[in-house]
């Protein structure tokens, strides 16, 4: 891969994005504000890397088109993941929400849409697209939820039903993503990520639950677990995810225009109480809870069917739900400095 961009590049998903990058020997640059807690200690590390020469870091905000202006041209590669990620955030500030996460992505787009290079675009959606699916026939278990009628979980027709105001942000960037490959013929793709987690996640309790579970039972604190803990979520190890995306540029023809739903699928959905469950046996102690009310807009299952993938392109997860558990484990006791 030539020249890469990725906004968002010191985050989680960003900097195990632009490690795998260099590692393949590409230029990277990384476009952030750096407003996520934790995005400086991933940069520190990220410039430890042996081909960081390749690496160029520029501080900047997406809702400043000068900033991604500088940033764009001559990348062939787009991966557009900066954005403000916490569904209780974009509760209490709707208006900085909408900012970054649809007019910072419009301001990506369109430095896009005017590079003589016509860049591949990879936009980094969310489940949260569908909503609450509150009519889809969910099943009350001992451990979870379920949706019988979704043996496969939620495929890509599912109709879409923005909640949240972080649901609609990021709902409308998803759309404007997709619309300019009709409109424009850009190679767009986006994809609809369900929980990902792993290494250099710097999970808080408004988002990044995989890794602040882990986080609060490692440094022996307690979380507040909201609703009854039957929650059904598909997890992805971040390296999958990669894969994905990387699979995805590789074969543009046929994935620009398209977007796909991408989550650890059935065989890596997990509700909390047995998250926690897996968490305490790895860990080798019990996790602390205290008991909140439901969230708004906290859906009570949501498996991603991820079989569209897998037939296009052929990608399906190859880190279990335990392996990738106990890496994520192994990261946080080996970098247990950075949360104390
Ligand atoms: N992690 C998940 O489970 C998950 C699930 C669904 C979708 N996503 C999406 O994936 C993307 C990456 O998520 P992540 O988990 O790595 O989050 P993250 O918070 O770790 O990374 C986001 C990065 O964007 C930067 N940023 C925020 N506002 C910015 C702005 N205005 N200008 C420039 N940079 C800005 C932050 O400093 C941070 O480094 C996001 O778009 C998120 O909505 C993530």
């Amino acid at each position: 891969m030539g020249k890469v961009l990725i906004t968002g590049g010191a985050g989680f998903i960003g900097v195990n994005l632009a490690a795998k990058l260099l590692d393949r020997g590409s230029s990277v640059i990384v476009l952030d504000n750096l407003s996520r807690e934790g995005s400086r200690v991933n940069l520190g590390w990220l410039l430890k890397h042996k081909n960081s020469k390749k690496l160029k870091i520029m501080r900047g905000d997406i809702r400043n088109q000068a900033h991604v202006k500088q940033a764009v041209p001559g990348c062939e590669i787009v991966f557009h993941l900066a954005a403000q990620v916490a569904v209780t955030t974009s509760v209490t500030n709707p208006k900085e929400d909408f900012e970054i996460n649809a007019l910072g992505t419009f301001n990506v787009l369109e430095e896009v849409h005017k590079s003589s290079k016509r860049p591949i675009f990879i936009y980094s959606s969310t489940n949260k697209v569908y909503g609450e699916m509150t009519d889809i026939g969910t099943r009350e278990g001992k451990t979870r939820y379920m949706i019988p009628k979704m043996p496969f979980g939620v495929n890509e027709r599912n109709p879409l039903d923005f909640h949240s105001p972080y649901g609609c942000s990021k709902g409308a960037a998803d759309q404007y993503v997709h619309d300019y490959f009709r409109i424009y013929n850009l190679p767009t793709v986006v994809f609809r990520q369900s929980c990902i987690y792993g290494p250099r996640q710097m999970g808080v309790e408004d988002q990044g639950w995989v890794a602040y579970f882990a986080i609060c039972n490692i440094l022996g604190k307690p979380i507040t677990l909201y609703g009854d803990g039957k929650q059904v979520r598909d997890v992805l190890y971040v390296d999958d995810l990669i894969d994905a995306y990387f699979l995805a540029v590789k074969n543009i023809k046929k994935c620009a225009g398209r977007v796909y739903n991408i989550g650890g699928g059935v065989k890596n959905a997990v509700s909390l109480l047995e998250y926690i469950e897996l968490l305490e046996k790895i860990v080798g102690r019990n996790l602390k809870i205290h008991r909140g009310n439901w969230r708004p807009g906290d859906q009570k299952v949501y498996i991603s069917d991820i079989r569209l993938l897998e037939k296009e392109i052929g990608w399906k997860p190859k880190v279990n739900l335990e392996s990738g558990v106990e890496k994520l484990v192994t990261w946080i006791q080996e970098n247990r400095k950075i949360f104390d």
